[in-house]
C-alpha cells in the first residue's frame, strides 16, 4: 500500500503545477554531445529533405512545361528519378536526429507532438502515400502518355503536395515545442499554425529546398560521369548546368529576403547576440556565394567546371551558420523553462522525500486503514507534507494551529481551496474529496496537537 500512497499522494501535489517535471532518467551520453550530434544529424538528414521536396516541386513544374515543349518533360523524367533515392536517404537519416531530440527536448518535444495529436500522427500515413505516388510517378511515365498524361501530372503534382504538407506538420511542432508559455491556448495543429513564426520559417525552408535542389541538380547533370547524349539528347551540358546554376541564385537571392523576415518576426524572447553571432557570418558567406554563383553562370561552361566544389562548401557553411543559429534561438528561449522544470523536479523531489521519511516512521503517507475514522487517522493524508514541529515539505501543526486557533473551519477550507502563501513551498494539493466531516475530524487534531506541541514541557 505505501508505494500507491505516496503515487497518489505525489499525483496530487503536482497536478497543480502547470511545469512538468523532468523525467529522473540518466542520458547515454552527456548533454553537449547529444545536442551537437543533434544539430549535425539533423543537417545531413534535412539534407536529403530539400533534395526530395525541391526535387518533387521541380520535376512536376518541368513536367507542365514539358507539355509543350517535350524536352522539358524528358528532364522532368530524369529529375524524378532522383526523388525515390533522395526520400530513402531521407528517412533513414530522419532516425538519427529524432533519436537526440527525443532525448534532449523529451517535456517539449512529446508535449508539442501531444498538442498538435492528429497531424502529427498523420505525418506516417501521408508519407507512405507520398512515397506510394511518387513511386506511381516515376513507373508510369513513359507508360501514361495521351490521354492519360493528365493523370500523370496529378499523380506527380499530389506527391509533390503531400511533401509540402509534411514539412509544414513537423515544422509547426518543432516550432510550438519552444514556446511553452503557449500549450495552454493550442488547441490542435491548426491554432498551433498560429504560435510563433510558422510560415516565414516554412517559406525560408522551402526557398532553401529549392537552392539545393538547384544546386545538386546543375552537378548532377553537369557531372563528367554523366550519360548526357542518351539521356536528355535535346539539352547541352552548358544549358543544364547554366539553369541549374539559375535556380539556386535566384532562390538563394530570394532567401536575401525570406531570412529577415524569418528572423524579424521571431518572438522577441529567445533572440540574442549569439544568435546574431551565428547567422551573420552565414549571411557574409551567402553574399560570397552568390558572386560565384552569378560568376559561373556568366562562365558559359559546357561541364561543371573546378568551382562547383568550392560554391558547395560556401553553401555548406551558410546552412552550417543558419543550423546554429536555429538551436541558439531554441537554447535560448526554452532556457527559462528548463530552470522551471528543473525548480519542479526538486521540488517534487523533496516532496517524496518526506514522504518515504514519513512511511518509514510508520505514519503512512495517505492510505485510510479500517476502525473508526478519528483525526488523528485522517491526518495521514497529511502526514507527508506535515509535521508536528518540524517542517518537512509544509508548514509544522505548531505554525498551523498558532494561525487557526478557534477556527477549525478555517483548516476545512483552506484544506477544500488551499492559497499560495509562502513563495518557498510548492502549492498544496485540495483535499476536498475527504468531504467537511473528515476535514473537520483533522481540523481539531491539527489544532489540538499543534497547541499541545507548542506548550513547552516543564
Ligand atoms: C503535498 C503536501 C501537503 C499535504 C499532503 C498537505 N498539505 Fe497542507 N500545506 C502544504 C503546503 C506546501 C502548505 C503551505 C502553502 C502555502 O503557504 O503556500 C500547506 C499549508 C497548510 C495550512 C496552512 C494554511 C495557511 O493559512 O497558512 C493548513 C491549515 C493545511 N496545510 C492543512 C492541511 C491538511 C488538513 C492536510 C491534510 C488533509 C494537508 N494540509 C495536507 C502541503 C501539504
Amino acid at each position: 500500500m505505501g508505494p500507491v500512497a505516496i503515487n497518489s499522494l505525489m499525483c496530487l501535489a503536482l497536478a497543480q503545477t502547470p511545469v512538468p517535471r523532468d523525467i529522473d532518467l540518466p542520458l547515454p551520453i552527456g548533454d553537449w554531445q547529444l545536442k551537437f550530434l543533434l544539430v549535425v544529424l539533423f543537417l545531413v538528414h534535412i539534407l536529403f529533405v530539400n533534395l526530395m521536396v525541391g526535387g518533387s516541386i521541380l520535376a512536376v513544374v518541368f513536367e507542365l512545361v514539358g507539355l509543350n515543349r517535350s524536352k522539358y518533360d524528358s528532364l522532368a523524367k530524369r529529375i524524378a528519378e532522383t526523388i525515390t533515392v533522395n526520400k530513402s536517404l531521407a528517412v533513414v537519416l530522419g532516425v538519427g536526429p529524432l533519436l537526440c531530440i527525443n532525448l534532449v527536448y523529451t517535456i517539449h518535444f512529446y508535449s508539442a507532438n501531444a498538442l498538435t495529436g492528429y497531424a502529427w500522427i498523420s505525418i506516417v500515413p501521408l508519407v507512405i502515400v507520398a512515397f506510394l505516388l511518387t513511386y506511381l510517378h516515376k513507373y508510369t511515365w513513359d507508360k501514361w502518355r495521351g490521354p492519360y498524361k493528365n493523370l500523370h501530372v496529378i499523380v506527380g503534382g499530389a506527391a509533390a503536395f503531400l511533401f509540402l504538407c509534411v514539412p509544414l506538420i513537423f515544422l509547426a511542432n518543432i516550432n510550438l515545442m519552444l514556446f511553452p508559455a503557449k500549450w495552454v491556448e493550442v488547441e490542435g495543429f491548426f491554432s498551433s499554425l498560429r504560435v510563433g513564426n510558422v510560415f516565414p520559417r516554412y517559406f525560408h525552408f522551402l526557398a532553401a529546398s529549392l537552392a539545393i535542389t538547384g544546386l545538386f541538380l546543375a552537378g548532377w547533370f553537369g557531372r563528367r560521369s554523366y550519360p548526357g547524349g542518351s539521356h536528355l539528347a535535346d539539352f547541352t551540358g552548358g544549358e543544364l548546368r547554366g539553369l541549374f546554376y539559375r535556380v539556386a541564385f535566384y532562390v538563394t537571392l530570394a532567401q536575401l529576403v525570406f531570412g529577415p523576415l524569418l528572423l524579424f518576426t521571431l518572438p522577441y524572447e529567445g533572440v540574442n547576440g549569439l544568435l546574431f553571432a551565428a547567422i551573420l557570418p552565414g549571411v557574409a558567406v551567402a553574399l560570397v556565394l552568390l558572386y560565384f554563383l552569378r560568376r559561373e553562370i556568366r562562365a558559359e561552361r559546357k561541364r561543371l567546371g573546378p568551382a562547383y566544389l568550392g560554391i558547395c562548401l560556401l553553401f555548406t557553411l551558410t546552412v552550417v551558420a543558419m543550423a546554429t543559429g536555429r538551436h541558439v534561438y531554441r537554447e535560448s528561449s526554452l532556457a527559462k523553462h528548463k530552470t522551471m522544470i528543473e525548480d519542479e523536479t526538486a521540488r517534487f523531489r523533496s516532496i517524496e522525500f518526506a514522504a518515504h521519511m514519513r512511511i518509514d516512521a510508520g505514519y503512512g503517507a495517505g492510505e485510510m486503514l479500517g476502525g473508526a475514522l478519528t483525526g488523528e487517522k485522517v491526518f495521514r493524508n497529511c502526514a507527508a507534507c506535515h509535521a508536528v514541529n518540524r517542517v518537512l515539505a509544509a508548514p509544522s501543526l505548531v505554525e498551523v494551529s498558532s494561525i487557526y486557533r478557534d477556527n477549525p473551519e478555517g483548516i476545512v477550507n483552506w484544506a477544500k481551496a488551499p492559497g499560495k502563501k509562502r513563495p518557498e513551498f510548492a502549492p498544496m494539493p485540495s483535499f476536498a474529496h475527504l468531504g467537511d466531516d473528515q476535514l473537520r475530524l483533522v481540523a481539531e487534531y491539527i489544532l489540538k496537537t499543534g497547541e499541545t506541541a507548542r506548550i513547552p514541557p516543564d
